[in-house]
Parts: structure tokens; sequence; C-alpha cells
């Protein structure tokens, strides 16, 4: 029985949401759209889509949007993330998340969590969060006073 992230279904399912959301990017400055779909631990799947700002470093990332909608949706375990942005063999390389979405993903994963690749033609490479953000920095790392205020 397949893990729920290498089910090809659900891979399937991800891949289609993620797509959807890709198409309501608001991306006028750098014309870069991207779609994220989360699958979260108990199975469902949430979405979201790069939100840019006129004041450039205020934009959301589509990654970010999707764990945002995960946390309202009640849950705090991501166990796979696939994006889909124009990258791939014909273009720029496949896209991977920017440095600040890999470390908002290590709060919600664990070194497993796959990380996958994607763009409007093809699936393209996964990694683990492992591999993009080793020897990262996590909620285990504060005092437990700290980390226990965390529900
Ligand atoms: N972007 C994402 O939403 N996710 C990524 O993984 C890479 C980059 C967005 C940020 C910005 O709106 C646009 O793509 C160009 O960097």
């Amino acid at each position: 029985m397949p893990t729920l992230h290498h089910d090809p279904d659900r891979q399937q399912d991800m891949l289609a949401i993620a797509r959807q959301a890709r198409a309501q990017a608001y991306a006028p400055y750098s014309g870069y759209r991207v779609g994220a779909a989360v699958l979260d631990d108990q199975g469902r799947i949430h979405a979201g889509c790069n939100v840019e700002n006129a004041a450039y470093p205020e934009g959301l990332c589509a990654e970010a949007a999707a764990l945002a909608a995960m946390v309202l949706a009640g849950s705090t375990r991501a166990l796979a993330v696939l994006v889909v942005g124009s990258g791939g063999e014909a273009a720029a390389g496949w896209i991977t998340p920017c440095g600040g979405c890999r470390q908002k993903l290590r709060e919600f994963g664990s070194p497993d969590l796959r990380i996958i690749s994607a763009n409007e033609v093809a699936i393209g490479p996964s990694y683990t969060l492992q591999a993009l953000l080793p020897d990262s920095f996590g909620p285990d790392h504060l005092p437990p006073r700290a980390a226990a205020a965390a529900p």
C-alpha cells in the first residue's frame, strides 16, 4: 500500500489542483505564475498561488499561500508539496521553492517531505526537504517553553 504522497492518483490530483491554482496567480510584475498543492496528513490537498504586490518584497509565494490554507483547514502536518511553474526541460530549470518557502515547509514537514516540481506539460524532478534544506532550524531547536506555546 503506497503512502499517500507516493500514490500516483494523489500526485495527479495534486498536479491538477496546482495547475488550477496557477491559473489564478496574481503576478503582474514578474509575469511568473506559480501554483502549489500541499498534501496534508489527512489526505487533503490545499492550493495556493503567488500573489505579488506593487511594493515588491510584500509578494507571497504559492507555497506559502498553500500552507496558510492548510493551517486554516486545521492541519499542521504536510506530507508533500507539488509546485507548478514555467520551468522545465525546454525552458529554464525546473521550479523549486525559494529559500524562505523551504523554511516555511520545514515548520510543517519532516525531513522526508516530498517536494515535486512540475510545469504545464509534465511532472519533473522531486526532492526531499532534507535535500533542499539540510541541517535546518526548526521548532525543536527552541526552548521547551516556547515550543509548548505552539498547539
Ligand atoms: N515564486 C513562487 O510563488 N514560488 C516559487 O517556488 C518560486 C517563486 C513566485 C514569487 C514571485 O511572485 C514570482 O514567483 C517570481 O519570483
